[in-house]
């Protein structure tokens, strides 16, 4: 299946306990999937690296709590995508309740995280076994590599521009 591999359940060796929490963020590429692992709170969680939505790095997110839920906050658009199951909570208010009162919603597991194992402060991390489609699978296949580019280079270019036209309008005072 494009983006998902059916993980081996192999145990994969990622680094010391003490390195992966004095890095904090640490990317590792595993059976061909790109995966971010993150210290937090005592705490080691394993996810894919690029968020479903449009294949924002997580790996620069910050970290916050909503709902009693800790979440990477993808840098892109914001989305919050928690740590422990790879759900994407978001903030709404019914119009029809009087007055509106916001909540916290999931939409559901939209990111692929994985398990992570400790044995004398060895670090392991066995890719996820779930065999359904979870959306950030996209993002670790051929054509989300590709998209991924695409935008990336898009946006290089929009950068690029800017920068020109401040250059220009500087120049011009
Ligand atoms: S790419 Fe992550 S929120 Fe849009």
């Amino acid at each position: 299946m494009e983006g998902k591999e059916q993980s081996t359940g192999r145990l994969h060796f990622v680094g010391k306990k003490d390195e992966l929490i004095a890095a904090k963020r640490s990317f590792r590429t595993l059976e061909g999937r790109d995966i971010l692992i993150v210290y937090h709170q005592g705490i080691l969680y394993a996810l894919d690296s690029y968020c479903y939505h449009a294949g924002g790095e997580l790996q620069t997110g910050d970290i916050e709590e909503f709902d009693g839920k800790l979440c990477i906050v993808c840098p892109k658009h914001k989305y919050k995508i928690s740590l422990a199951k790879g759900e994407c909570l978001y903030k709404a208010a019914d119009p029809s309740e009087k007055p509106p009162v916001p909540r916290w919603y999931s939409k559901g597991v939209k990111q692929r995280t994985h398990g992570v194992t400790e044995t004398n402060g060895d670090v392991y991390v066995t890719l996820s076994l779930e065999t359904k489609w979870i959306e950030s699978d996209f993002y670790q296949g051929e054509k989300g590599k590709l998209e991924r580019a695409k935008t990336e280079k898009a946006e290089k270019a929009e950068k690029a521009e800017k920068a020109e036209k401040a250059d220009k309008a500087a120049s011009s005072e």
